[in-house]
């Protein structure tokens, strides 16, 4: 699972699409923490969709990421500051990917 404190344990590394990147990052095989509001961990996300689908505000897009061993699409938190906290997406990841810190 995501590491709900990984605002202590990890350091950005760079920006995507607006939003931070925590890493370690080593493309391919390591892709490190997306978001911070709504936090997806990379290296855990394995394409459910889950969170695309349910999410009420569509906070989410996928992106591709080649040569990943866990899956070739992550759930990019593209519209994080959409997020109404309703942790539909936390409670639906099988693999708890995601993060979300209300407040
Ligand atoms: Fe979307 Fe709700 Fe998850 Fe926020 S907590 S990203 S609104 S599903
Ligand atoms: Fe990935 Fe979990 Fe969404 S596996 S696609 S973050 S439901
Ligand atoms: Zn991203």
């Amino acid at each position: 699972a995501i590491d709900p404190q990984f605002e202590q344990s990890r350091e950005v590394v760079e920006e995507h699409d607006g939003h931070r990147v925590w890493g370690p990052v080593e493309e391919p095989e390591e892709l490190g923490i997306h978001g911070t509001h709504v936090a997806v961990d990379f290296d855990i996300c394995l394409e459910d969709g889950a969170c695309l689908e349910d999410c009420p505000v569509d906070v989410f897009e996928w992106v591709d990421t080649p040569g990943h061993p866990e899956s070739e699409r992550k759930a990019d938190p593209a519209n994080e500051s959409q997020c109404i906290d309703c942790m539909l997406c936390v409670d639906v990841c099988p693999v708890d990917a995601i993060d979300v810190d209300p407040g």
